[in-house]
């Protein structure tokens, strides 16, 4: 059947056999735009019991041959940019430059994470017992860094190539091997991902993918004992996850609602352009993206026009155009957005341009004098809708960030290095960034969230010695 693409496990593109098949809906013209496979729970057993075989010899391959293979999917992938892109482009409406680079970042991130591992994974320790009490110098240790067995990687639909490999990279330089579930919006960018490393020439049965509804096989996938590792990005269901996943080491990057603190001294050029950046880029669908501005009084008239002003010139439309401003996901999260938007007008927030939405396409929206009995104060949107809420003090800036049960990142705008160091320090969130939009990138830095945001830190080492397990042979002397 032409019209469905297979999944992928034991190195072979396969159909289900059920026949069934989930749609994959353009956010952009609402209509089906591909389908995929609908596995069922005894395709998922299969595929796991595969990627079990095969990671026992992929463990014992030499690590410069996995990573000789990584950089080959990495050139691969690169070589394929413009299909995979257009993919992004038809499936979550990524505006088509940032598709484009998109795919490149994760070559990149592929390359690196092969270079990395040969590095950190080439070595190990050697301690001696005579360091602690009581000990004569009698024992020998070496430890080493063996695989975990198979990392279930969950990837969510806003990155689902780079989010995908971010998982993928480290898992296989470590010697794990991987069973994929990918978002359904991005099923086919990730399939077409797969495929590059299908022509690299991993292994059968190393990588696998399934595509399917969470609802048949979300929980089995999570829940079954064939896991050993589950990497995962998402929303909510990152915290169900983690309640029912057995004794395995998770990774998880959840919401965020990062806020992004203004100072009277701040540069508020460079504070609008980042605001822009930060909550507007692919229209604020990003666990990143600035999602709460707090500024201080002073300066809040004069930054709002500023960004307003940016605002204005932010081009809406379609993603093929490479529109600033593109259709959200689906129709259920511009709902959702909608939902947050008509709180916040009946609550009396300032609207600085008017409420604008055609089918999955909203229009940019800063909503001033903010208040933290509004929802848009405390929730996610994803999507183009930012809240300003104007601040007397540092420390409200600091108390209503450190009251969100988000924890991912923070920004705070100043020229005094010293105001920003104490503040990042006050910050209760993984990563906070000074006079910058948060980002998760460059992607070898270290990207993590507290509280409801995550478990575990990422970028490529930290995934790397996640995926690891201390290994350790001790040589007792006579
Ligand atoms: O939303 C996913 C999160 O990982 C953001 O990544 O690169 O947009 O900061 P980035």
């Amino acid at each position: 059947d032409g019209d469905v693409y297979k999944y992928y496990g034991d190195g072979e593109w396969k159909k289900c056999a059920s026949g069934k098949s989930v749609a994959i809906i353009n956010p952009t013209t609402r209509k089906t735009q591909y389908k995929v496979q609908a596995c069922s729970q005894e395709e998922v057993n299969k595929v796991m019991e595969i990627a079990k075989a095969a990671q026992k010899s992929w463990a014992k391959t030499p690590l410069w041959k996995r990573a000789e293979l990584l950089h080959k999917a990495a050139a691969i992938l690169k070589e394929h940019k413009f299909p995979i892109a257009e993919c992004l482009v038809k499936e979550i409406a990524k505006p088509a430059k940032d598709s484009v680079t998109e795919v490149v970042r994760s070559g990149d991130l592929v390359s690196y994470c092969a270079e990395e591992g040969v590095r950190i994974l080439g070595e190990g320790k050697f301690l001696v017992s005579d360091s602690f009490p009581g000990n004569e110098r009698t024992k020998y240790c070496l430890t080493s860094k063996i695989p975990l067995g198979v990392v279930l990687a969950i990837p969510p639909f806003n990155y689902p190539v780079n989010l995908a490999v971010s998982k993928i990279a480290p898992a296989l330089i470590a010697g794990n091997s991987l069973v994929l579930k990918p978002p359904t919006q991005g099923a086919v960018s990730c399939l077409h991902m797969v495929h590059c490393f299908h022509l690299a020439g991993f292994p059968k049965g190393l990588i696998n993918c399934v595509t399917g509804k969470g609802s048949e096989i979300g929980d089995f996938l999570t829940m079954h004992p064939g896991v050993n590792c589950i990497s995962f990005t998402g929303g909510d269901t990152g915290i169900a996850i983690s309640k029912k996943a057995g004794m395995i080491p998770l990774q998880m990057e959840l919401g965020g609602k990062d806020a992004c603190i203004v100072l009277e001294d701040a540069d508020l050029d460079l504070v609008a352009s980042n605001i822009i950046k930060g909550g507007f880029s692919y229209s604020g669908q990003r666990c990143t993206a600035v999602k709460v501005v707090l500024v201080m009084e002073s300066v809040a008239d004069a930054l709002v026009e500023k960004v307003k002003a940016k605002v204005a010139k932010l081009t809406v439309g379609p993603p093929e155009e490479d529109s600033d401003i593109t259709p959200v996901v689906s129709e259920s999260s511009a709902n959702f957005i909608e939902g947050l938007v008509k709180d916040a007008k009946e609550k009396g927030a300032t609207f600085c341009q008017p409420y604008k939405r055609e089918g999955n396409l909203i229009w940019p929206l800063l909503l001033d004098h903010v208040r933290p009995d509004m929802r848009i104060a405390w929730e996610e949107p994803f999507g183009p809708v930012l809240p300003v809420i104007r601040i007397n003090s540092v420390e409200e800036g600091i108390h209503h960030c450190n009251a969100s049960n988000f924890g991912l990142q923070g920004c705070v705008f100043t020229r005094d290095i010293n105001k920003a160091m104490l503040i990042s320090d006050a910050m209760e969130t993984g990563t906070v960034q000074i006079n910058s939009a948060p980002a998760r990138g460059p992607d070898h830095f270290p990207f993590q969230g507290i509280k409801d945001s995550g478990i575990g830190s990422q970028g490529i080492t930290n995934s790397i010695n996640m995926m690891t397990k201390i290994k350790s042979t001790v040589i007792n002397l006579p």
